[in-house]
């Protein structure tokens, strides 16, 4: 039986790759096909192991492999087939040129548009996954729209909010599925197309429609309140180990106010992930675009205050091992960016393990499932790091553990027999508040836990 609708994805990462699986899962009616430039990723998205760790997409993505979700390179033919188009490539941050380190580098979905055009010679619908600027669709309709074949491409905004680790959980429950499009006839046809498909398995209430622009922004806006919420907790955090207050008691007490709520309010080491910097970064850039100058610098306040918990992490850390750390072994437990993923794009770890680097620290990573991107990350300094597997022997002769990512598996180690193995005075600094800091300051450590008062023998 021939399927209803094809539906092509460009861009098999951590957002084309579950969100595409979990379609294709949901409306077995429907052919989904998920292609990629990068061959590798494609043969393990084939046959395994998967190139992304995220729990329960195994199981999502053996539902559905070779029955009517198939991973492909060959994106001419997809582009070909489909009558629905995702377009999931990345969009980083610019390095070059206008808007460096600011602005987003549309190259890739420029690219895609031309392909795109190229490979047509019907109409289809696009549909916008990446994270963009407000506004891009204006400019890949103007692309896609000028073509001699008098073809009519209408462009959807359709961001995913997923977030790394609950990626499946996200896709099957969403809080809410926003699809943003033009208002006119065809843009109101496309988006009532988009709509059926997430109707799957989606309750109506929880869909959400609006004009393109709105779409686009929502997005950035959404991750840069989620990030302000935590450079604001952290901020506080600073206060509290001035004031012997305790951020989580501060925070517990803030989030009951329903106005407020309990969320995000972890005080941390610092957020990471590959969105929340990027996206701000983005915002900023558009509204200096603007002419938004007060606007842009609130915004990048965020990032800021971001990048000074980092710091202060890393300087917390020396002040307390005697101002030196030069030729110590220290001992960082976690490596991604949260827990529940292998991922390590803009991790807090990265950071502090640079500048412990340039302190002259031995260091050696720990992780569940970072260690390979960790590698990958640190290559330019790799004869200064060890990698190990195992948090007991990772431990083994370090002045100080830094707790990095909130692996749950940290909270239920031995400390007394690490404890026993480790140099004197011993250092714990835990940069995501999951150990039970009274119990290792009986034990004997040194504890340091972000937005609380020291816990030290002298
Ligand atoms: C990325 C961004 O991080 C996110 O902000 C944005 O919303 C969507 O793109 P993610 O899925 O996490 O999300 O990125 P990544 O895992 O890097 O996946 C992008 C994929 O696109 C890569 O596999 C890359 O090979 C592929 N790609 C890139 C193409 O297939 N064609 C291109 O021209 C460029
Ligand atoms: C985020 C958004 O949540 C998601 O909706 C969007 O689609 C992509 O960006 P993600 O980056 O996967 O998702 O992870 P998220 O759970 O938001 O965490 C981001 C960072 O903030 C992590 O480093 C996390 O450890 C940190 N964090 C989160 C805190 O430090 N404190 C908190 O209270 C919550």
């Amino acid at each position: 039986m021939p399927f209803e609708k094809n539906i092509l994805c460009i861009g098999a990462g951590y957002v084309g790759g579950p969100t595409m699986a979990m379609i294709a899962a949901k409306c077995p009616q429907y052919k989904v096909v998920v292609v990629d430039i990068n061959p590798e990723k494609i043969r393990a998205w084939n046959n395994g192991p998967l190139p992304i760790y995220e729990p329960g997409l195994d199981e999502v993505v053996n539902k559905a492999r070779n029955k009517n979700l198939f991973f492909s390179t060959e994106i001419e033919k997809g582009i070909k087939e489909a009558d629905i188009i995702f377009v999931s490539v990345n969009t980083p941050t610019k390095t070059f040129g206008q808007g460096a380190g600011q602005a987003a580098d549309l190259q890739y979905w420029e690219k895609t548009a031309r392909q795109i055009l190229a490979q047509s010679d019907r109409c289809k619908i696009i549909v916008e996954k990446s994270t963009l600027p407000v506004r891009t669709a204006e400019a890949m309709e103007r692309i896609l729209n000028n073509n001699p074949k008098g073809l009519h491409f209408e462009v959807l905004s359709n961001p995913e909010f997923l977030a790394e680790g609950s990626a499946i959980r996200d896709l099957e429950k969403p809080d809410r599925v926003l699809i943003g499009s033009h208002e006119t006839p065809e843009g109101l046809q496309a988006r009532r197309e988009l709509v059926e498909i997430y109707a799957n398995w989606v309750a109506k209430e929880h869909i959400i429609e609006s004009n393109i622009w709105s779409a686009e922004l929502s997005k950035l806006t959404a991750n840069a309140f989620l990030a302000q919420r935590i450079s604001s907790i952290n901020s506080i955090s600073a206060l509290c180990e001035k004031t012997e207050a305790d951020i989580n008691e501060v925070a517990y007490a803030i989030g009951t106010d329903s106005r407020i709520g309990p969320h995000f309010l972890k005080a941390s080491v610092g957020f990471g992930g590959s969105c929340f910097k990027k996206d701000i970064l983005n915002l900023v850039y558009i509204c200096q675009s603007y002419g938004l100058t007060e606007v842009a610098a609130y915004w990048e306040s965020v990032v800021k205050i971001n990048e000074w918990q980092e710091k202060r992490f890393v300087q917390n850390m020396l002040a307390n091992m005697f101002n030196t750390v030069a030729g110590k072994k220290i001992a960082l437990f976690g490596f991604a960016f949260k827990a529940h993923t292998g991922d390590t794009r803009e991790s807090a770890a990265i950071y502090v393990t640079r500048w412990l680097a340039d302190e002259n620290a031995r260091i050696v990573i720990t992780d569940p499932q970072a260690l390979d991107n960790a590698k990958l990350d640190l290559a330019d300094i790799k004869e200064k790091i060890e990698f190990e597997t195992d948090p007991y022997r990772a431990a083994q002769g370090a002045h100080a553990i830094a707790l990095l990512t909130e692996w749950p598996l940290y909270r239920s180690l031995d400390y007394a027999r690490i404890l026993k193995t480790m140099a004197q005075p011993a250092f714990i600094f835990d940069g995501r508040n999951i150990l039970d800091h009274p119990k290792l300051f009986k034990m004997g450590f040194n504890v340091f836990a972000i937005g609380k008062a020291a816990l030290k023998h002298f």
